[in-house]
C-alpha cells in the first residue's frame, strides 16, 4: 500500500491508546521480537495486553527526556520516530534520533519526510544540531541521514555516527 506524502496526509502523533490496533497492526508486519527502532520498546514493556499497552503509552507520553512520535496516515501507523534531549542519558551513545518505518512502507521517502518534521521539533526546543547512529551495513539508514544534511562524525567498530545541523 503506497503512501501520499502530501501535506496533511502523514502526520506525527503523539503514542496514544486509541491508535492502539493500528500500532498492533504495524507491529505484527514488523515481527513481534525484533527491535523496533523508534518506538521505545523494551523488554519489560508488555504491548500484548490492553494495560501493558496503556501503560507503556503513558511512559511513552510522560518521558521528560525524549519526544515520541508515530508516523501516522489515516488509519495506518507507518513507523516511529524518538527524539532525545540532550539531558537523556542515552543520547551521547544512540544519538539524539532514531527512527523505523514497517516493512511495506519502506522506499517511499517516509523515513526521510519524518527525519524532517523532527528536526523542526528540534527547532523548537532550541536544539541547533541532533546526532544519530547506526550501523555500517545500514544503507537506507545512512542514505536517509545524509539526505537530512547529515554528515559523517565517526564509524567505531560497526557503528557510524552523524552530525545534523537543525534548520
Ligand atoms: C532506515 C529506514 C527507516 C528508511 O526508511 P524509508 O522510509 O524506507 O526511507 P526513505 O524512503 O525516506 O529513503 C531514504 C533514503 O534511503 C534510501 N534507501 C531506502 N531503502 C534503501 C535500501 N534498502 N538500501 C539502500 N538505500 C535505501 C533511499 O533511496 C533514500 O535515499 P535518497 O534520498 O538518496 O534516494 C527503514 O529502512 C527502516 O525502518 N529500517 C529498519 C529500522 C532502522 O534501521 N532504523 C534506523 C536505525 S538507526
Amino acid at each position: 500500500m503506497g503512501v501520499d506524502l502530501r501535506a496533511g496526509a502523514v502526520e506525527l502523533v503523539e503514542p496514544s491508546n486509541d491508535l492502539r490496533d493500528a500500532w498492533l497492526d504495524c507491529r505484527t508486519e514488523w515481527g513481534p521480537g525484533f527491535h523496533e527502532d523508534g518506538f521505545g520498546l523494551t523488554v519489560d514493556d508488555d504491548v500484548e495486553t490492553a494495560q501493558g499497552f496503556s501503560d507503556w503509552v503513558e511512559r511513552l507520553r510522560g518521558d521528560t527526556e525524549c519526544k515520541y512520535r508515530w508516523i501516522v496516515a489515516g488509519e495506518r501507523v507507518l513507523g516511529g520516530v524518538a527524539l532525545r534531549h540532550d539531558s537523556h542519558e542515552l543520547a551521547d551513545r544512540l544519538g539524539h534520533i532514531g527512527y523505523g518505518v514497517r516493512p511495506s512502507e519502506r522506499g517511499r521517502g517516509v523515513a526521510s519526510w519524518a527525519v524532517r518534521e523532527v528536526l523542526t521539533l528540534a527547532a523548537g526546543m532550541g536544539m541547533t544540531r541532533v546526532t544519530a547512529v547506526c550501523e555500517v551495513s545500514n544503507a537506507a539508514s545512512i542514505a536517509t541521514l545524509k539526505r537530512a544534511g547529515g554528515e559523517r562524525v565517526d564509524c567505531i567498530g560497526s557503528v557510524v555516527r552523524f552530525r545534523i545541523p537543525v534548520p
